[in-house]
Parts: structure tokens; C-alpha cells; sequence
């Protein structure tokens, strides 16, 4: 399993798994620099929503560190421009919910600026430790849900590499897999355009020896029919306090699919992933450059020139989803009240 993200505490630096190499190739990213940090998550080098949370908060701990100023102010003015730096991408709450709490450590502190700057660094890290706490959590919360021997669908990568470590879905899938001597069974959608699915769920899922099966998107109809999946679980990169869920595009097309055969649909993630302030229709989803379509591997596969409709994201309403489950408790049925319940309690 991995490290996704780590802080390196000699080098007061952040180190990353580049993820998009994976799975032919394994490297790392070391960086001091915020810049680089926004720069990773803006081209996907480090994604899903809790690990780009992570890489947030050690980014603005690395801005701290270079901002080299004295004064308090002045490294508040830095950090609030660093803030705006990293949230490259618009759709996971995660990434604001992080640079909003460094920057709320840093501007209730009494302490001085140098105070601050190793105030941010273990913030940063407890982030990521707690990151690591949630999964394994909701893992623990959901295993009423999986019984001995189940085959569970998902979409993207929600595993070990979206989060600091473990996963969402992928604690689901490894607490109950551990639970039930082996015996869960994954199918993987490839993901198109980006191939999460095929390239990062397959890859990490295979090294821990879980047998998981690698289908295109358009078959998920067909293994629903033929009765191949007990239950659907994904993860999310914003949830509602209606209980709508933002998650890779091609989770609400599984979610109607689902609901059509009578098959589960759960959404795991932690709390982190929760926005109770906007509206379904005000959520900004993320559209991507169009050659993420017209291209695999850096080479055309349609007219160079075709016109491409890319969102990254879409959005599931609560009716199709069974039950949402979080570091904090299962959310069955959700709608506002229960939302509401859990993020108060
Ligand atoms: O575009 P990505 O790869 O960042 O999208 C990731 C997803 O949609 C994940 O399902 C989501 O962030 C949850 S990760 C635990």
C-alpha cells in the first residue's frame, strides 16, 4: 500500500508518488517549493480529493517556510496568496478546506512569525495523519454493509494514491477483505478519460492481492445484469448537506444503473468531503482540456480538430445513493436532516 504523500522533516520538504506514470513507472516528486505543490495537483500528478486536501496543507506549510518573513503580517499576506495558488482545481472541497484551515492556524496564533511557520509544518502533518485515521474509520463503519465473499463495483481511484493512504473505497475494500479471509472481489471501471480506474485502482488493488476485474465503462450495465456485483462503492470529492455527491464523471450513470437492478449504491468518504454551505447547482465542475478525449498515450484516436465536451465531474443525487458512509457513522437514505445530524454531532 502506499505513502501517497509524505513530509520530510530533515529536508522540510513534501514528497509525492507521481501519479501520472503510474503504473509503468514508479517515481517521486521532492519539493520545497508551494508553486510545485499547486502545479502537481493542477496536471494530476498527485489527485483525489483527500490527497490533494494533504498536498494542500504541506503546501502551505512550504510557503510558510518560504516566505522568510519576519513580520507577521507580511507571512500572512504570503500565505493567503499561496492559498490562492493552490487551489488549482475547483470541484474537491477538500483543497479549500485545507488551505482554510492553515490559514485560520495561522492567523489565530500569538505566536511570532517563526512560531507560525513550525505551527504550519505540524499542522500540515496532522492532516495527513488524521487523513489516515478517517479511512481506516470508515472502513471500520462499513463493514455491517459488506458481507463474506461480495463483489463490489467502483468507478476512478478512491483507493491507497487518492488519499494519504489506505482509501476510501479502498478501506472499505481492504478492512473487509482482511475481515473476510480474502474473499472480496473488485470490479474496476477503466475511468475515461484519465483511466483512474484501469491505471491506479487495478494497479494498487492487484499489489495487495485482491482479486479485481478491469471493465470499460459502457459494461457496467451488462456486469449489473448478469448479477456479477453485490453492491457499487465510490468515493466523492464534495458532498452536500442534501446529501448530493460530486464524484468522477460516470459515477451518476452508474448510480441510475444501480438503482435500475436493485443493487446498493454506497459512497464512502470523510468529513473533510463535506460542504454544507452550497447548492447543487452552484457546484463548479471542473471541465478539462478536450485532448484528455481525442487522445490515449499522446496519440489522436479521433479527427484531431473533433469537437470535445470534457467534465471531470458529476453529481448524484440523494435518492440513488443507499447510504453514505463517513469517518463519523453510515448515513442511510441521506437527505438534509440526517446530513445536518452527523456534520452538527
Ligand atoms: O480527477 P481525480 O482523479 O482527482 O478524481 C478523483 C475522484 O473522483 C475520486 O473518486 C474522489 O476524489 C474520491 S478519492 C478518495
Amino acid at each position: 500500500m502506499f505513502r501517497t504523500i509524505e513530509w520530510l522533516d530533515e529536508e522540510q520538504a513534501v514528497r509525492l508518488v507521481d501519479q501520472t506514470k503510474l503504473p509503468l513507472v514508479t517515481g517521486h516528486i521532492i519539493t520545497t517549493s508551494h508553486e510545485r505543490v499547486a502545479h502537481a495537483i493542477k496536471i494530476m500528478e498527485i489527485r483525489g480529493a483527500p490527497a490533494i486536501g494533504a498536498a494542500a496543507g504541506m503546501g502551505m506549510a512550504l510557503a510558510a517556510i518560504e516566505s522568510k518573513s519576519k513580520a507577521k503580517d507580511e507571512l500572512l499576506d504570503f500565505l493567503e496568496k499561496a492559498a490562492v495558488t493552490l487551489n488549482t482545481r475547483p470541484t474537491a472541497v477538500n483543497l479549500t478546506w485545507a488551505t482554510s484551515r492553515m490559514l485560520s492556524v495561522a492567523r489565530n496564533s500569538k505566536g511570532s512569525a517563526a512560531d507560525i511557520v513550525n505551527i504550519l509544518v505540524d499542522e500540515a502533518k496532522e492532516i495527513a495523519e488524521e487523513d489516515i485515521r478517517m479511512c481506516r474509520s470508515i472502513g471500520e463503519y462499513a463493514l455491517p454493509l459488506i458481507k463474506p465473499g461480495f463483489t463490489i463495483q467502483t468507478i476512478c481511484n478512491a483507493g491507497s494514491l487518492a488519499t494519504v493512504h489506505l482509501g476510501t473505497v479502498g478501506a472499505v475494500i481492504r478492512v473487509a477483505h482482511e475481515k473476510y479471509d480474502g474473499s472480496i472481489k473488485v470490479y474496476a471501471a477503466e475511468t475515461r478519460p484519465r483511466q483512474q480506474g484501469a491505471r491506479l485502482t487495478v494497479f494498487e488493488l492487484m499489489e495487495d492481492g485482491i482479486d479485481t476485474t478491469l471493465i470499460t465503462d459502457g459494461m457496467i450495465g451488462t456486469v449489473f445484469r448478469e448479477g456479477r456485483i453485490d453492491c457499487c462503492v465510490v468515493g466523492a470529492d464534495r458532498i452536500l448537506r442534501t446529501g448530493h455527491v460530486t464524484n468522477k464523471i460516470g459515477t451518476y450513470t452508474m448510480a441510475i444503473t444501480a438503482k435500475y437492478h436493485n443493487i446498493p449504491f454506497y459512497v464512502a468518504a470523510p468529513m473533510s468531503t463535506i460542504d454544507m454551505q452550497t447548492n447543487s447547482d452552484d457546484i463548479e465542475i471542473e471541465e478539462r482540456n478536450g485532448n484528455e478525449v481525442r487522445m490515449i498515450n499522446g496519440e489522436y484516436i479521433t479527427v484531431p480538430s473533433a469537437k470535445v465536451y470534457n467534465p471531470a465531474f458529476d453529481t448524484t443525487p440523494p435518492e440513488l445513493i443507499t447510504a453514505i458512509i463517513t469517518d463519523k457513522g453510515v448515513v442511510k437514505n441521506p437527505n438534509e436532516n440526517k446530513m445536518r445530524k452527523m456534520f452538527e454531532s
